[in-house]
């Protein structure tokens, strides 16, 4: 399966988001990924519910909503209402993720485990079975444009080695400091989906920079 871009919202002009979602529309970019934050699961606030219903009419592209906030349990409805493809929770922040990443599913979306930087692979196995996604972070969540971390790429490829050894189809995502060269590397340790905030909305041309991080 040839590799998705999911652009990231959170570094785009949010005085003129018609014009970013245009773009996004036009764009080869396979998803659109928007980060929801509370201020205390990370230490950022960025945008919620209404900004996501006020996209929902005019995004073609299916919408990929990481939740950085404490008992994203409590959103389901609210997130499924905005049209959600994909709804991610943070491992760190689920105390009964079984019971939630069930109920994700039942309001109709597909459903994501988030991990971490910290937070090991192993930590999975009773659980990947159930999940459509694993969203790898290789920033610490809260902020667009931090510095790659290396030791993601391993990640990737131990993780690719869990999912192939129980012949399962999940999907790895992976989130933080995505560029060409990152990415690449990504892909090549077995990543499906890219998500790319800073790369792709502070590049002279997004719409090309979206479409050489496809071309990997
Ligand atoms: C960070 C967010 C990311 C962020 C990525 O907490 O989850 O989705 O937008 O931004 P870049 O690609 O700039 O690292
Ligand atoms: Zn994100």
């Amino acid at each position: 399966m040839k590799h998705l871009i999911a652009p990231s919202l959170l570094s785009a002009n949010f005085l003129d988001l018609r014009k970013e979602v245009e773009m996004i529309n036009k764009s080869d970019a396979d998803w659109l990924h928007l980060d929801i934050m509370d201020g205390v699961f990370v230490p950022n606030i960025s945008f919620g519910f209404p900004v996501l219903n006020a996209l929902k009419p005019m995004c073609r592209k299916p919408m990929d909503v990481h939740l950085m906030i404490v008992e994203p349990q409590k959103f389901i409805p609210e997130v499924a209402a905005t049209g959600a493809y994909m709804m991610n929770v943070h491992y760190e922040a689920c105390t009964h993720l079984h019971r939630t990443v069930a109920a994700i599913k039942e309001a109709g979306m597909k459903a994501g485990v988030t991990l971490n930087p910290h937070t090991p692979i192993c930590l999975l196995e009773d659980i990947i079975q159930d999940v459509d996604m694993v969203l790898l972070m290789s920033v610490n969540p809260g902020f667009g444009g931090q510095r790659f971390i290396e030791h993601s790429v391993e990640k990737v490829a131990r993780l690719r080695e869990m999912i192939d050894r129980k012949g399962l189809d999940t999907l790895i995502e992976v989130d933080g400091g995505v560029n060409l060269d990152t990415g690449k590397r990504l892909v090549d340790a077995g990543a499906n989906v890219l998500v790319a905030g800073n790369f792709v909305f502070s590049s002279p041309d997004p719409e090309q920079t979206i479409k050489d991080l496809k071309a990997l």
